[in-house]
């Protein structure tokens, strides 16, 4: 499925409406996953982090934070980004891999899961499971589930702009969206979609005790966020 990380290889993704969009989008993401940071020296890694343009508000509440992107021109637009600021580091995802056992305190992998067949996820999260300290927390976010996800994506996009000043944008978004590549993506390619059991089972599978969080992060409340811990 790697296609979507050529999709997403953009500076500026035709997923994000406009600059607002995508900057209200991340801030919100950050705010969620700063909230998750177990304490200040903590270790956090963001796995699939995109452009992260509000990442400094996570590492500003943890001791280092190291973002993970396998799109090669998103990565390094991170990296100009964030050259001056000591507490962030980029990495590729095999460099993330390569990291010790029990490197990180707080993995967070948000609205990746989609993009990955399931026996790419298996193998994600297998790397997690040992990339985790034996009390740390992994997070999957922005999971799909089977139904109702176009709809449920499109309503959350509208209300997002409506109440962020950029509601006929968003509009103008849909329709550059549903011109874009992603609808053939969708279907050459596939999106993997996972029922709240189906989610929790891959994650047993893989060694945590997990659970489905009260809220997902980010803005689409009909998609989930799981909390893991190893087991
Ligand atoms: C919707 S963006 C998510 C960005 C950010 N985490 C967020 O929540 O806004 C999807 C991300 O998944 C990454 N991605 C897609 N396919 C992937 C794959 N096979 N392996 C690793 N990352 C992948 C893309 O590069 C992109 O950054």
């Amino acid at each position: 499925m790697s296609d979507w990380i050529s999709f997403y290889d953009f500076k500026h993704s035709v997923i994000y409406v406009n600059a607002r969009h995508r900057d209200v989008h991340y801030r919100t993401i950050a705010q969620d996953i700063r909230a998750y940071v177990p304490s200040p020296a903590a270790q956090v890694l963001d796995y699939g982090c995109g452009e992260a343009s509000s990442a400094d508000l996570v590492a500003a509440a943890c001791g280092h934070l190291t973002l993970v992107e396998a799109a090669p021109n998103v990565r390094a637009s991170l990296t100009a980004r964030y050259a001056g600021n000591s507490r962030i580091s980029v990495l590729t995802p095999d460099e993330a891999a390569a990291r010790p056992a029990g490197s990180f305190d707080l993995i967070v992998m948000h609205s990746v899961a989609q993009y990955l067949s399931q026996a790419e996820l298996d193998r994600q999260l297998a790397i997690f499971r040992v990339l985790l300290k034996p009390d740390g927390q992994l997070i999957v976010g922005d999971v799909v589930p089977p139904k109702l996800a176009a709809p449920a994506a499109a309503l959350t996009l509208l209300r997002v702009g409506a109440a962020n000043g950029f509601f006929w944008a968003a509009v103008g978004g849909l329709i550059r969206i549903f011109l874009s590549d992603y609808f053939r993506l969708k279907k050459t390619h596939g999106l993997s979609h996972y029922t709240q059991a189906a989610m929790l089972e891959r994650l047993t599978c893989a060694g945590f005790a997990a659970k489905r969080a009260a809220r997902n992060i980010g803005h689409n409340q009909w998609r989930m966020t799981f909390l893991a811990q190893p087991r």
